[in-house]
């Protein structure tokens, strides 16, 4: 897989290293607070492996399956909700983990939805990677692995079509093995 890619941005000892940093700062920052970790299924999944396993705090975890990007390299523009009902968050902290933040209509769709209907004690957001361009709604990250230009990115659980998840560094993939169109 990694001859599909035509850079590397991050390989991981770099991610992990900053994971290290995040999980302690996350560590500090939730101390004393019911914690419950929100998964974006299904990009977050290796991000938030390695990340939880460094807080260390007793936490719970959940998961939302959500979708913008419907196999293309940009959002469609609409945020698909793959099942009917929100977890039970009422009272808790709820921290938000995603891969990347890039129009940042996943995130602001989810912690809107969050907010009206399950009335968290706080939400937080933590990305792993955070595209620097304009974005049609105001989302800002609480945590974020690194900031990155507006390139198409696979790997660490990045996918392009479904496949590259399981790489595990991040890179750009080269234009022949994007499907035109
Ligand atoms: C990707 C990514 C984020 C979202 C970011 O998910 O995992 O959740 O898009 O894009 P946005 O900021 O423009 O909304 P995708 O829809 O590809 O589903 P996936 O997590 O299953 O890959």
């Amino acid at each position: 897989m990694h001859s599909h890619l035509d850079a590397i941005l991050f390989h991981e000892t770099t991610i992990l290293s900053r994971l290290d940093e995040l999980g302690r700062q996350l560590t500090v920052d939730y101390a004393g607070r019911d914690l419950t970790v929100l998964l974006v299924l299904h990009g977050s999944l290796f991000f938030a492996a390695d990340l939880l396993r460094r807080i260390n705090l007793p936490l719970q975890l959940t998961s939302l399956s959500v979708s913008s990007y419907h196999g293309g390299t940009e959002s469609a523009g609409t945020v698909t909700f793959h099942q009917p009902a929100l977890p039970d968050l009422r009272g808790r902290h709820v921290l938000i983990v995603d891969d990347i933040l890039d129009t940042g209509l996943t995130l602001d769709s989810i912690r809107r939805r969050l907010e009206e209907e399950c009335q968290p004690a706080s939400t937080r957001l933590c990305v792993l990677l955070e595209k620097r361009r304009p974005r049609p709604v105001e989302v800002r990250p609480d945590y974020v692995g690194f900031r990155i230009e507006d390139a198409f990115v696979v790997g660490y659980g990045l996918d392009y079509q479904g496949h590259y998840r399981n790489l595990p560094l991040i890179g750009t993939l080269r234009k022949e093995f994007i499907v035109a169109g």
